[in-house]
């Protein structure tokens, strides 16, 4: 990861730099600075391919002068404007720009000490490349950036905040290395493996095996994972910050390692995108990681259920009927249906296990979410409104959008089956994406309980927002906001 520092005077080792600039006429005394130095070059430059400092704009200047690979300047908008949001779209989009070189600096001006920081987290989290299996030179050479210095003028405050949102970074890449893990390595043994490691930082991580999971009655989650010869794992992880006693929230994760769609099989063209059908419970992962790194008082738990979605001789049948750990038994017309089989013992078993004050489940559970929201919005559905606002509060702050959708008994009505307590999908298409959700309804009980269908955002097929394609971590950041807002003491 990125190893970040804040100074108030570039290094001169600094081989690049990259200079935010707000909209306006006004540079900043950096910019006039290093314009001097360089005989105008970057004013030159700035002209030459009118850039004014709109954001998510950039204008790059090869080397400028003797001392300064390339220098980049980069939009951030009207001054004024400047959010946590909008610091980290910058902080990305430098990183970005200045990948190549192994150690740079990026001047922030006289934003804030908090945005500093902010623009920092935005950088790490830019810089992120999944490199592990490129073997040759070439590849390595885009990705050098290992050392980030922070120019700016509120030091202290930056470094106050830093070790809190490094946290959080170190919690996204986290999740997004599960995410970018292809499925022949990231089963779901070697998943609950890697949630281990996480006990180093004080985390309580129990593995839940095929006789533990028996034991406790998921044959909606084993039916799932009977066609595969990897076996599934439920794993729960604890983190005590809160005060002994106090009901924890729980988040809870679909870790489908790969899903082909069973006997119901999934065309082959984009199969491959389904190795990242475990984005929920990597984030859940993440989120739990960021929360023990932070020692946040908070008492949290994130269980996460992990099966891979196979076909075989052992496969689960279209028109098979299995009985949850809730005891409601499910017809499973359509194997490709899997994530909310998952959900539907581990949704149960968090609340029946530890009575938490809320719960959020995340899933890539849905296409139709994408052909209703696109990929800019994670669709929300929730029994409670409080939380509902919650979070969708916490998705503006972060940059992590959230949109909620409707839950009904009409959309409920669908789930009707003829021989078991519910079936596994609707009749038709129509309202895809809230019957998937009305399905998890039945296993939250009173519960206040949220739905989050990231399938839309979990994934990036081209680099936005200062952030790489690929893997995004999308609602690490969401969530830690979410529990930093309303549910930390003191
Ligand atoms: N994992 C998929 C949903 C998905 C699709 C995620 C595209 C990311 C990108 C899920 O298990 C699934 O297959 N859902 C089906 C449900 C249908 C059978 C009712 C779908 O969306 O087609
Ligand atoms: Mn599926
Ligand atoms: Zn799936």
């Amino acid at each position: 990861m990125l190893q970040i520092s804040f100074s108030t005077q570039v290094e001169s080792t600094a081989g690049a730099l990259a200079i935010l600039v707000p909209e306006g006429d006004a540079h900043p005394t950096v910019f006039q600075n290093f314009d001097a130095a360089t005989q105008g070059a970057l004013s030159r430059a700035a002209k030459a391919e009118g850039f004014k400092g709109k954001g998510g704009t950039s204008c790059v200047v090869l080397a400028p002068s003797d001392s300064f690979e390339r220098i980049v300047l980069v939009g951030i908008g009207k001054a004024g404007d400047v959010d946590a949001w909008v610091a980290e779209k910058a902080g990305g989009l430098a990183a970005s720009l200045l990948a190549r070189a192994p150690k740079a600096a990026v001047a922030v001006g006289d934003l804030s000490g908090a945005l500093a920081a902010h623009v920092a987290l935005g950088a790490v989290l830019g810089a992120y490349h999944f490199g592990l299996y490129q073997t040759k030179k070439e590849d390595d050479k885009k990705h050098q950036l290992a050392e980030l210095s922070v120019l700016g003028a509120h030091v202290g405050a930056a470094e106050e905040l830093w070790p809190s949102l490094q946290a959080v970074a170190r919690g996204v890449v986290l999740t997004r290395d599960l995410v970018s893990e292809p499925a022949n390595v990231l089963n779901p043994v070697e998943f609950a493996e890697r949630a281990t490691t996480l006990r180093a930082h004080g985390l309580e991580v129990e593995v839940l095996d095929v006789a533990a999971m028996t034991e406790l009655g998921f044959g909606a989650l084993l039916g799932v994972a009977q066609g595969s010869a990897n076996e599934p794992r439920t794993v729960v992880m604890r983190w005590n910050g809160g005060k002994e006693g106090d009901a924890p929230v729980a988040f809870i994760g679909k870790g489908v390692t790969f899903d082909s769609g069973g006997i119901s099989i999934k065309p082959a063209a984009g199969m491959e995108d389904m190795k990242w059908d475990m984005a929920g419970a990597a984030t859940v992962t993440g989120l739990m990681a960021s929360l023990a790194l932070r020692k946040a008082p908070v008492n949290a738990v994130g269980v996460v259920g992990l099966v891979e979605n196979m076909v075989s001789g052992t496969a689960q049948r279209p028109g098979d009927v299995v009985r949850s750990a809730s005891g409601q038994t499910i017809e499973v017309l359509n194997t490709d249906a899997e994530g909310r089989l998952v959900l539907a013992d581990v949704l149960w078993y968090a609340r029946d296990r530890f009575a938490p004050r809320l719960m959020v489940d995340l899933a890539t559970l849905t296409g139709a979410i994408i052909v209703g929201l696109g990929h800019e919005y994670a669709g929300l559905f929730s029994n409670d409104d409080d939380l509902a606002v919650g979070l969708a509060d916490a998705g503006a702050f972060t940059g992590e959008k959230l949109w909620r959708m409707p839950l009904g008994k009409e959309y409920d009505a669908l789930l009707k089956s003829d021989i078991a307590d519910m079936q596994n999908i609707s009749g038709g298409r129509a309202g895809g994406s809230i019957t998937a959700a009305q399905f998890l309804k039945r296993f939250v009980g009173e519960t206040p309980w949220a739905h989050l269908d990231i399938a839309g955002v979990a994934w990036a097929s081209k680099a936005k927002n200062g952030q790489p394609k690929g893997a995004t971590g999308f609602g690490v950041r969401l969530l830690d906001r979410f529990v930093r807002n309303g549910f930390e003491q003191g």
